[in-house]
């Protein structure tokens, strides 16, 4: 099989595929990208994605290269290119996707399966499989749920595999590809393109939605003096609403909740059913004002103005153990912050450079510890365990003033507060 795209997606499926046993080829336009993975390099980070590229490459089964030509001879062909959200509108950039298309196009026949894995907007399958006809190949869609962090995991032992078909030949095939999963009791569903595509952005929007939720539940918290921690581990209780994606703070960020949402309004839009998600709106709405608040919390613990001041920052990644930085709610606070004057300086223990590249106006520091040298409020903005295990009064010396700002809930209040710091935290009681 060949695996068209090769970033946090293609990469660890072209490795997952061959630990299954298929002879895989990976391609990517980013000769930078294939030379490393080729070396057995990951070249972002993605915890024991390295182990698996390396038993792939080891096995003879797994090869990567810049030329869509090696991929002759594939039976299936997997697109793993990105659908980032377009420059100038909330729709998504298919750019990639079209691409990879047609750079496949010499190399399929009637024998050839094209799945795409990429999100996409509904109807994206259906334009790709008149595009291929004329060869003769089949289209299926087949999304992904994989979170990064957590990517190998999700993609050996997902939740349910999903089969957008629209000839059962195609499924056998799919279902040989999967054969360890799928006798490993991983459930399947089968379906036709626009569900198996819709499935994708409506898992990802209803995600989104529970986070905004208890972000909006931590708004009132703030305005009551209630505590959103009691609040979300109470709704976790009960077992129609469940524990997860409640956790209240900074929001969501990443190369996919933002832009899935916004992507999925704008082809609601395109076909007429716009208002059935005018909620995502608020949706969004509500995630980027707590970026706002957080910035406005800053502000005011330096006495009301910024400039001057010197601002801390622990975490860059849009989420720990990641060193993405696409729609990172912590960079947008902290240019926010360097925006209207603050000194702003970050660490991260994985994403800094990713951060210097697109921010490189901001400061950055190798620890935690000197991250808040001379700081006047110290922020936690990506819940990396490596802030949590900090001891308070190693950072107390360092500092110009004691006071935290916790926009994750991450940190233990108490032992920060008896360390002689101001802390604070969104949606719970100032102490
Ligand atoms: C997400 C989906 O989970 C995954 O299924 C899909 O394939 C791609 O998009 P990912 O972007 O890797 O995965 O991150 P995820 O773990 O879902 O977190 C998304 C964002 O939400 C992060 O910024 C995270 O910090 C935030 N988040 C998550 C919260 O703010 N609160 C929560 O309770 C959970």
């Amino acid at each position: 099989m060949s695996v068209v795209g090769t970033g946090y997606l293609g990469a660890t499926h072209a490795a997952c595929m061959a630990e299954l046993g298929h002879d895989v080829i990976g391609i990517d336009t980013d000769p930078a990208k294939v030379a490393a993975l080729a070396a057995g390099t990951v070249p972002f980070w993605e915890p024991g994605l390295d182990e698996v590229l390396r038993r792939g490459l080891e096995s003879g089964r797994l090869r990567f290269s810049t030329d869509p030509g090696d991929a002759v001879g594939a039976q299936v062909h997997f697109v793993c290119v990105g659908t980032p959200q377009q420059a100038d509108s909330p729709a998504a950039d298919l750019t990639q996707v079209h691409g990879a298309v047609e750079a496949l196009l010499p190399v399929l026949g009637p024998r050839s399966l094209l799945v795409g894995k990429s999100t996409v907007p509904v109807g994206t399958a259906a334009g790709i499989a008149d595009r291929v006809a004329g060869t003769g190949a089949h289209v299926a869609w087949n999304p992904e749920f994989l979170r990064e962090g957590h990517a190998v995991e999700d993609t050996l032992r997902p939740d349910r595999l999903v089969f957008g078909v629209t000839d059962p030949a195609d499924e056998v095939v799919l279902r040989e590809v999967y054969a360890a999963l799928l006798d490993g009791g991983t459930p399947l569903l089968v379906t036709d393109f626009a569900t198996a595509e819709l499935v994708k952005v409506a898992a990802n929007a209803f995600l989104a939605t529970k986070i905004s939720f208890i972000n909006a539940m931590a708004e009132v918290c703030e305005a009551t003096g209630g505590d959103i921690l009691t609040l979300s581990a109470a709704l976790g209780m009960d077992p129609r609403i469940g524990p997860q994606f409640l956790r209240a703070g900074l929001g969501f960020g990443g190369g996919c909740l933002p832009k899935d949402i916004r992507a999925f309004m704008a082809r609601a839009g395109e076909l007429g059913v716009d208002e059935a998600l005018m909620f995502l709106r608020d949706i969004d709405d509500i995630n980027i004002r707590r970026r706002q608040h957080t910035v406005d919390l800053a502000v005011d613990a330096m006495g009301g103005q910024a400039k001057g001041r010197r601002v801390a920052v622990w975490g860059a990644a849009f989420k720990p153990d990641s060193d993405d930085v696409r729609d990172s709610p912590a960079l947008h606070v902290a240019t926010a912050l360097r925006e209207i004057g603050a000194t702003v300086t970050v660490h991260d223990p994985r994403a800094v450079d990713n951060a210097r590249r697109m921010f490189p106006d901001l400061e950055y520091a190798d620890t935690a510890v000197e991250a808040a040298r001379d700081a006047d409020v110290v922020l936690l903005l990506t819940e990396w365990s490596d802030y949590r295990d900090l001891d308070p009064t190693t950072i107390t010396p360092v500092v110009r003033h004691a006071t935290l700002i916790d926009a994750r809930n991450a940190l233990d209040a108490g032992r920060w507060r008896t360390a002689g710091w101001t802390y604070r935290a969104l949606g719970r009681p100032v102490a």
